[in-house]
C-alpha cells in the first residue's frame, strides 16, 4: 500500500512537479494525442510528470509497455510501446533496454519477466492483479487434469507464473480460438475465464471445451439487456465487445476481439458512434486519433489497472522498486507455455 502523500514529498524534493502551463505548452505534441479526453488544466499537472518520466526512461535504458487500457497519459505520453497482451510479450521479447517498466497488471509483468529474465521488470504498484489471476492456482490446474485425464490445459496469459508453469500452452483473447481449434486432442481445458472459453467453445464447434469458472469483474458486469436497452435508445450506435463477457453480451454485439481488435476495428470501421463494451480507458486512448467517431455510452473500469499512475510510474523508475521476480524453475516451465502460443501465433499467422 502507498503513503501517496510521502511519496509525493519524496519526489517533489528531486523533480520539478508543480503544474505548469508553459510546459504543457512546450509539450503539446503529446497533449494533441488525448486534446479530445484531458482538460489544458490536467495536462497542466500531468506534463512535469511526463516530461520527467521520459527523461529518467533515457537515464536509466528502460521502455514503458503499455497496455490499451492505461489511462491516456500513460498510454500517450510515456508509453514506448502499447497494446493488447499479445503484442506486450512478444514486445518484451524483442527490447533490448536493460528495464521493462510494465503500465498493466502483475501478470502482465510477470509475463515479461519469465521472456526476459535478464532484464529488471518494474511493477509500478505490485497491488495491481487481476480477478481472473486470482480466480486460480497450479492446484486448480490439476484438478481439471484430473477430472478430464489426458486434455491439454489452455490458459489464458491472465494468469500467475505458477498457473502457467502448470499449463501446457498460453493463449490472449487474440489468438484463444486458434490456438484451442489446433490442439490435437478432442477435449480441450481452459482456464481461468469461463467467458472466454464459452465465447472460444462456438468459434471451434468441433471441440469440447471444458472451463475453470473465474471470470473478469470489468466485462462480467455487461448484460444482453443492458446492449438491448442500449440500441433501442441510441439506433445506430456499433456494439463492440471484449470476448471476456458472457456470450449472450457478445451475440448481441456487432463485433467481439482483443483489446487492440476492438482498436483496428473501430480504426477500419469509423463507424459515428461506437460503444465499447469493455474497460473505460479504451475509447479515451483513441477518441483524438477518431475524431469522426463518436464514443458513447457506459463503460467499465478495472480498478486493478487503474492504480498505476504517472505518480508511481516515477516513483518505481526513480529509486528502481517494484522489481518483479520469478522463481528461475518456475519461470522456465512458464517460458515454455508462453513460447509456445508465441510460437503457434506465428505460424498461424496471427
Ligand atoms: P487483451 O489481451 O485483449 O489486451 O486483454 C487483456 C485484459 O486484461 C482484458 O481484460
Ligand atoms: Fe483482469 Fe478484467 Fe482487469 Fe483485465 S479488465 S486486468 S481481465 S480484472
Amino acid at each position: 500500500m502507498f503513503d501517496l502523500p510521502a511519496l509525493r514529498a519524496e519526489l517533489s524534493e528531486k523533480y520539478d512537479l508543480a503544474p505548469s502551463p508553459e510546459l504543457a505548452q512546450e509539450m503539446s505534441d503529446i497533449y494533441d494525442r488525448m486534446s479530445r479526453v484531458i482538460t489544458p488544466a490536467d495536462w497542466a499537472i500531468y506534463a512535469p510528470y511526463v516530461k520527467a518520466i521520459n527523461e529518467l526512461k533515457k537515464k536509466r535504458n528502460a521502455v514503458i509497455l503499455g497496455h490499451n487500457y492505461m489511462t491516456p497519459e500513460i498510454f500517450h505520453g510515456v508509453s514506448d510501446f502499447v497494446g493488447d497482451s499479445l503484442q506486450l510479450a512478444i514486445k518484451a521479447t524483442e527490447v533490448e533496454a536493460d528495464v521493462i517498466v510494465q503500465c498493466g497488471v502483475h501478470f502482465m509483468a510477470e509475463t515479461s519477466k519469465i521472456l526476459s529474465p535478464s532484464k529488471t521488470v518494474l511493477m509500478p504498484d505490485m497491488e495491481a492483479g487481476c480477478s481472473l489471476a486470482e480466480s486460480i492456482t497450479a492446484e486448480g490446474v490439476e484438478e481439471m487434469r484430473r477430472r478430464y485425464p489426458g486434455a491439454p490445459v489452455v490458459s489464458y496469459v491472465n494468469t500467475t507464473a505458477e498457473v502457467k508453469a502448470a499449463s501446457d500452452i498460453c493463449c490472449t483473447s487474440s489468438n484463444a480460438a486458434q490456438i484451442v481449434g489446433a490442439m490435437e486432442s478432442d477435449t480441450v481445458i481452459m482456464t481461468p475465464d469461463q467467458y472466454l472459453a464459452q465465447n472460444v467453445a462456438r468459434d471451434v464447434p468441433h471441440k469440447n471445451v471444458v472451463w475453470w469458472e473465474g471470470s473478469c469483474i470489468v466485462h462480467e458486469q455487461y448484460t444482453a439487456q443492458d446492449l438491448r436497452e442500449f440500441r433501442e435508445w441510441n439506433p445506430g450506435t456499433r456494439l463492440i465487445a471484449h470476448p471476456e463477457c458472457p456470450p449472450d453480451v457478445v451475440d448481441e454485439a456487432d463485433f467481439s476481439g482483443s483489446t487492440s481488435g476492438i482498436i483496428k476495428y473501430v480504426t477500419d470501421e469509423k463507424p459515428e458512434k461506437a460503444m465499447l463494451i469493455t474497460e473505460c480507458s479504451m475509447a479515451s486512448n483513441i477518441a483524438d486519433e477518431l475524431p469522426e467517431v463518436d464514443f458513447v455510452g457506459p463503460c467499465n473500469m478495472c480498478p486493478y489497472m487503474k492504480k498505476i499512475t504517472l505518480e508511481k510510474v516515477l516513483y518505481a523508475l526513480d529509486t528502481m522498486t517494484g522489481q518483479v521476480e520469478v522463481d528461475p524453475t518456475m519461470a522456465e516451465k512458464a517460458r515454455l507455455s508462453v513460447q509456445r502460443m508465441i510460437d503457434l501465433s506465428r505460424e498461424l499467422g496471427i
